[in-house]
């Protein structure tokens, strides 16, 4: 359906109450993205929101995957403000979807798994009439990172990349960055599509 280059997977919502799946999201959001990303109790409120969606990748039983979406709100704008006046425009113009937070586990990257839940929200966000997508490459220079997973959509880059861009986040969240430790400072490149 994909392209995914494995033969069986589902790919599925994933809410607190399903707390197997839940649990092993958990951990792998923390575990890629940056130890202390989550708690429970705040990817808890994310995975059972309305207008958020966590997905997962399940192969054999077992999550190998995690990444989520949401609508933007107006009062996480100023994320995205160092991307310069064409984000800021962008953002104000437009009912926008954001990607978030997608996490492969090591042993099952460049297979496709990143394409199909990439492809799988930007449907739920068509669907809830979001006229363009955001998302944000976290610039670690390590393994594979999401750059090319935008490209390939068609993504086009807005603004300059951004350095240190999750700096204040890891000090604020206590975030350690699994590649440059704490605070992180890794830098970020913004890409938007229109749905
Ligand atoms: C980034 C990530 C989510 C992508 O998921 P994935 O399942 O590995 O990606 P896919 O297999 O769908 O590949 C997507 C694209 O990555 C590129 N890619 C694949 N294998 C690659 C490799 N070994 N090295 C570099 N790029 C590669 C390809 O361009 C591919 O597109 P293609 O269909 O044209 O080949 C995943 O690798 C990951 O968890 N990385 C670490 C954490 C991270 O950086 N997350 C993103 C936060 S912004």
């Amino acid at each position: 359906m994909y392209g995914l280059r494995m033969s069986s997977y589902i790919i599925k919502k994933i809410r607190s109450e399903d707390k197997v799946h839940f649990e092993s999201a958990l951990f792998i959001l923390n575990e890629i993205l940056g130890e202390n990303l989550y708690s429970e109790k705040s990817l808890q409120r994310n995975a059972d929101e309305q207008d958020v969606l966590l997905l997962g990748c399940i192969i054999e039983d077992k999550l190998v995957a995690a990444a989520m979406s949401g609508i933007l709100k107006k009062s996480a704008f100023g994320l995205y403000a160092p991307f310069g006046k064409d984000a800021m425009e962008l953002l104000n113009r437009y009912r926008i979807g954001v990607l978030r937070n997608s996490a492969v586990k090591s042993d099952f990257r460049g297979r496709g798994i990143g394409a199909a839940l990439l492809s799988e929200r930007l449907q739920w966000l068509t669907n809830l009439n979001c006229e363009y997508s955001v998302g944000l490459t976290w610039l670690h220079g390590k393994t594979i990172q999401s750059d090319s997973l935008y490209k390939s959509a068609g993504f086009q880059q807005i603004g300059q990349v951004v350095p240190e861009f999750f700096k204040s986040l890891s000090e604020d969240t206590g975030m350690h960055c699994p590649y440059c430790g704490y605070p992180c400072r890794c830098s970020a490149v913004m890409y938007a599509k229109k749905n």
